[in-house]
């Protein structure tokens, strides 16, 4: 069902590296944190930006032409070194621990991930704190994985070095609750459950998706920009009771605090990068009120059960 975004909820839009924000928050300042972090560390540190920018090298990867159309491009989280991987699980565990202070006892971190990299950070952020509770899969043809051997590719026409990759896993994880029971942790704080569907169904761990359409690409051309569709579904669910304020520590272009907009949800967007800062700023209001069919939950296996 087609509903038009209210995009009038409040929101605040920081330029500010999310760690000092944190820091600064008391305990318990959020209920919910959703989020899409920098995977690999690397690929928006200012010298990988650049080497994006010029089209070649580092950790961005163009891939192949599709349907006579160039691709943009990727980062290979495959080329990450040992210690690039020892510095990733080191920063989600701190990360992790900034994070578990400012969420409310029960409240739930909803995290991006990729399938190379995810369980690194859920175990990182498990040795934080949190409990882990499961993942939802965004169904989506990703251009990663599937690619003929380097240089070879006449000579192994058949094989591909990884599979196309047609998923991306989201983390869900928990801040232990405070209180005995989830009821007793809802009333008290508002939080420790995930919000059913609008129509009331539970909400699906396997959703639907698709890239972001050429519209919001262009109110917002972050390289991972998230669409509408899909981050208002898990937005909606982050808040158990609809209460609370929703936190996007690693904003980009604001795709996160637009769909909390568009519901009617208060949140924080926190960006550390200028130029990406200055893109949610014009890009907040105008995705928050596109009309987007969300609420139906398109979901692979959610069935019409109302348990
Ligand atoms: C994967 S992108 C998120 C894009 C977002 N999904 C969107 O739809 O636009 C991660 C973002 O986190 C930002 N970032 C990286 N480290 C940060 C930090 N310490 N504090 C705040 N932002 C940070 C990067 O500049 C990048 O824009």
């Amino acid at each position: 069902m087609p509903i038009a975004g209210r995009g009038r909820a409040l929101h605040d839009l920081l330029h500010e590296d999310c760690f000092l924000w944190m820091r600064s928050q008391k305990e318990g300042a959020v209920e919910a944190i959703v989020t899409d972090p920098p995977f690999g560390l690397v690929e928006y540190s200012d010298d990988q930006l650049t080497k994006r920018q010029a089209g070649r090298g580092g950790i961005w990867r163009i891939p192949p032409e599709l349907d006579g159309v160039q691709r943009k491009p990727l980062p290979r989280f495959t080329v990450l070194k040992p210690h690039e991987v020892g510095a990733l699980v080191a920063f989600f565990e701190s990360w992790g621990r900034e994070a578990l202070r400012i969420l409310a006892p029960g409240g739930h971190a909803i995290i991006a991930g990729n399938p190379i990299l995810s369980p690194l950070v859920a175990s990182a952020l498990m040795a934080a704190g949190f409990e882990r509770r499961g993942e939802i899969i965004r169904l989506v043809r990703t251009l990663r994985g599937g690619d003929r051997p380097k240089l070879a590719e006449q000579e192994y026409a058949g094989v591909s070095v990884m599979a196309r990759s047609c998923y991306e896993p989201w983390g869900v994880f928990r801040k232990p609750l405070r209180e005995r029971t989830v009821a007793e942790n809802l009333r008290r704080w508002k939080t420790g459950g995930l919000r059913r569907t609008p129509d009331g169904r539970p909400f699906p761990d396997v959703l639907k998706s698709e890239t972001p359409p050429a519209n919001e690409e262009t109110i917002a051309p972050h390289p991972s920009l998230k669409p509408q569709r899909f981050m208002r579904q898990i937005v909606w669910a982050a808040l158990p009771l609809g209460e609370g304020v929703v936190l996007d520590p690693f904003m980009g272009s604001g795709s996160t605090v637009s769909a909390a907009a568009a519901i009617g949800y208060r949140a924080v967007g926190i960006e550390k990068q200028r130029d990406f800062f200055e893109m949610a700023r014009r890009a907040v209001p105008k995705l928050a009120v596109l009309d987007v069919d969300w609420e139906s939950f398109e979901s692979y296996n959610g069935g019409n059960g109302r348990t």
